[in-house]
This record gives structure tokens, sequence and C-alpha cells, in this order.
């Protein structure tokens, strides 16, 4: 009797360890993480006063995550957005959503498919001529979880949405940014270039090996490196380049990955940024004007200059990559003609 009575307290203890105790010590540590985690920059964006009315800025990937939060937080300071989206039926969502937040009425909805590089040119002359001076520049469309596959202009297509489409629209929107006087350029790159490794094969398909996802990893590595390059290019003009990584963000960047990643970045959200979060560090180096004059660095996710991987510094092979770039992309013929 006394050994039943025993266990069933034992089970209660259980019981109520299991209900109450494990979620409550759970919830704890989802809002320590929250607050003192990823959530804990070095800037705050409401202690930051700059108004950004009559400046012109063009965000990619504009329609979902990051992206979206960061327009409407430049379209809330005044500034006239472009938001630059492969599907006009999820930018108008976008618009209709920030049009709403922030009552603006400087949004402009234009068509860029990052993967392609006739949409890439089309767009930047369109876009050259309603706006020939552009203050801002933010490559952040990115694509995750694709397998290796060639576009139809045989480029490998994360390799090209990440990383080749971005160089060629900011070397196409040059003259808008030099025209605009002083303009920033932020590349949305990733912790996770630290898996990556350079090799310029594979902008095409061939090359090394890669690992489930890596091309990933590799694009924007890439991205990084070109910062620097574009950076020493532009000494001196008026233009600065920078690269920052969000952090780790609740966002659609998983969306074509297999279920089981899915499954496992959907449990873990929780723990991750909101999209408004992830912002900061994007939005610190968009207009933060203790940046002013800073160029090829790169910022961590707390808003830190830190130094990228090895790799991600190396001024020759970003030389030759910004070559290479130039190459794949038909750079120098394109601005001839121009
Ligand atoms: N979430 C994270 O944890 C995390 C971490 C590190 C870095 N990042 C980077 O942050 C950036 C923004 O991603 P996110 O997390 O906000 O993900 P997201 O919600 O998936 O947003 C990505 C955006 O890029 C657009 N995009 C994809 N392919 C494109 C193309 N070919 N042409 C034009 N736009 C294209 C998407 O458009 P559709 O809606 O049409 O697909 C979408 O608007 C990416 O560069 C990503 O690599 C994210
Ligand atoms: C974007 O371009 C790629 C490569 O040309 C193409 O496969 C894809 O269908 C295009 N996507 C959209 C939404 O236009
Ligand atoms: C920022 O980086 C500096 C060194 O570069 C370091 O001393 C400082 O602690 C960092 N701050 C945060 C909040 O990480
Ligand atoms: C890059 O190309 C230029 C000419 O187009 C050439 O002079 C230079 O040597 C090349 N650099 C590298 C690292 O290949």
């Amino acid at each position: 009797m006394g050994l039943l009575a025993l266990l069933g307290m034992e089970a209660w203890i259980l019981g109520s360890f299991i209900c109450y105790v494990l979620p409550s010590l759970f919830l704890l540590l989802v809002v320590l993480l929250r607050l003192y985690g990823e959530g804990s920059n070095i800037w705050s964006l409401q202690s930051c006063a700059v108004d950004l009315t009559g400046k012109t800025a063009v965000v990619t990937g504009a329609n979902s995550g990051i992206g979206k939060a960061v327009s409407c937080e430049l379209a809330r300071r005044g500034a006239r957005v472009v938001l630059a989206c492969r599907r006009l039926t999820e930018g108008q969502k976008a618009v209709a959503d920030i049009q709403k937040t922030t009552g603006s009425k400087e949004l402009l909805l234009r068509e860029l498919n990052l993967s392609s590089m006739a949409s890439i040119q089309s767009f930047s002359q369109k876009l050259l001529q309603e706006e020939p001076h552009i203050h801002l520049l933010v490559n952040n469309a990115g694509v995750a979880g694709m397998p290796c596959i060639l576009t139809s202009e045989g480029l490998e297509l994360t390799f090209m949405t990440n990383y080749l489409g971005h160089f060629l629209l900011t070397n196409l929107l040059l003259k808008g940014l030099l025209g605009a006087g002083s303009a920033r350029v932020v590349n949305v790159s990733s912790y996770r270039h630290k898996y990556g490794f350079v090799n310029e094969q594979h902008l095409v398909g061939a090359g090394d090996p890669l690992r489930k996802y890596q091309n990933y990893d590799c694009s924007k590595l890439l991205l990084i490196l070109f910062t620097e390059e574009l950076a020493q290019r532009l000494q001196g003009t008026g233009v600065t380049v920078n690269s920052v990584e969000p952090g780790i963000v609740k966002t659609e960047i998983m969306k074509n990955c297999i279920w089981l990643y899915r499954s496992i970045f959907w449990l873990l959200s929780v723990f991750f940024k909101t999209p408004e979060q992830g912002a900061v560090p994007v939005l610190y180096l968009s207009f933060a004007e203790e940046l002013d004059g800073i160029s090829g660095k790169y910022f961590n996710s707390k808003c830190n200059l830190t130094l990228p991987s090895e790799p991600a510094r190396d001024l020759e092979v970003a030389h030759s990559l910004w070559n290479t770039s130039a190459r794949l992309t038909n750079l120098e013929k394109i601005t001839e003609r121009e």
C-alpha cells in the first residue's frame, strides 16, 4: 500500500514535471534567447533618427522575409522604394501591406528575375530611365535548397541568383548609384559562407563537387569577395559597398529544401529572429550615419564589424572572380552598348 502510494506520488511529480516545469523552462529559454541571443544588436533602430525623404532605394526579393521588412522600414522613413520582385502577384501583396503599415505613396513594384541576365538587363535599363539617381541598393534576394541545375543561359541557378545576378545588377545600376553623389550598396550574405569554398567553375555548374545545398554556402562566399573588389573599384566615388549576415531568421528561405530540413527549421524557429529583427543589421548598413565612408567590410548579425572567413578575404581571388564574372555576364559588351 505504502509502495503504491509512493509510486502514485512519483508519477504525479513526474507528470507535473512534464506538464508544467519543462514547458516553463522552455518558455523561459525562448524569452531569454529572444532578449539576449540573436536579438541584441549594438545598434538601435529606434534611436536612429535618419530620415530618407528624397532618397531612392532598390530592394531585391522585396516581397517576402527580410527584404519585405527592410522595404517597410525604408518606406516608413520616407524613401521611395523600388520593390524588385520576380513574381509581380506576390510583389503586389507586399506593396499593399507596406502601404497599409506606413501610408507610403512612394512604392514602385518592378519585375526582376535574378536568375536571368535578360531580365536583369531589361530591369536596369528601364529603372535608370525612371530613376536616374539611386541612393541605396540592397542585394537581398536569395534561394536555398535548390539542386545544381543550369539556367537556359548556361549558368548554375543558385550561384546566378545569389551572386552573379547581383554582380550584374550592381554593375548595370552603377550609373544611377554614381549619379546620386553618395550611395550605398548592401549585400545580404550569410554566416553560411564559412561552409563554402571558391571554385569559379561552380558558376557554370562544373568544378569540384558540392555537398547537398552547398551551392548556397559558396554563392554567399562569392558575394563577400565581390563586395571587397567592388569597394576597391569604387574608392573615392562616394559609393560604398558592404556585406552583412542577418542572423538566423524565420522566413521562407527553406521552402525549396527537403521536408526533413523544413521540419527541423520550423521546430527550431521559435528561437529564430523575426523578419523585422533580421532586417535590423541590413538597415544598419543601409543608413546608419556612423558607416558613412565605410566600404568593403563585413558585418555580423549584431551589426558589429567582423572579419569574414579567410577565403572571403583573399583579394587576388576576389580580383580573378571579378574577371570571370564580367566575362560570364558579358559585362563589357553590355555597358559599351549603353
Ligand atoms: N533566413 C535566414 O535565416 C537567412 C540567414 C542568412 C542569410 N539569409 C539571406 O537573406 C536574404 C533574404 O532571404 P529571406 O530569409 O528573407 O528568405 P525569403 O523569405 O525566401 O526571401 C527571399 C526573397 O528572394 C526572392 N528571390 C528568390 N529568387 C529570386 C530570383 N531569381 N529573382 C528575384 N528574386 C528572387 C524571393 O522571391 P519569391 O518569393 O518569388 O521566391 C523572396 O522575395 C537571402 O539572401 C538569404 O540568403 C537568410
Ligand atoms: C526566372 O528565370 C529562370 C532562369 O531563366 C527561369 O527558369 C524561371 O522560370 C524564371 N522565374 C520566374 C518567376 O520568372
Ligand atoms: C564588437 O566587436 C569588437 C571587436 O571587433 C568586440 O570587442 C566587441 O565586444 C563586439 N561587440 C559585441 C556586442 O559583440
Ligand atoms: C583581368 O582581366 C584583365 C583584362 O580584362 C587583365 O588585364 C587582368 O590580368 C585579369 N586579371 C586576372 C586576375 O585574371
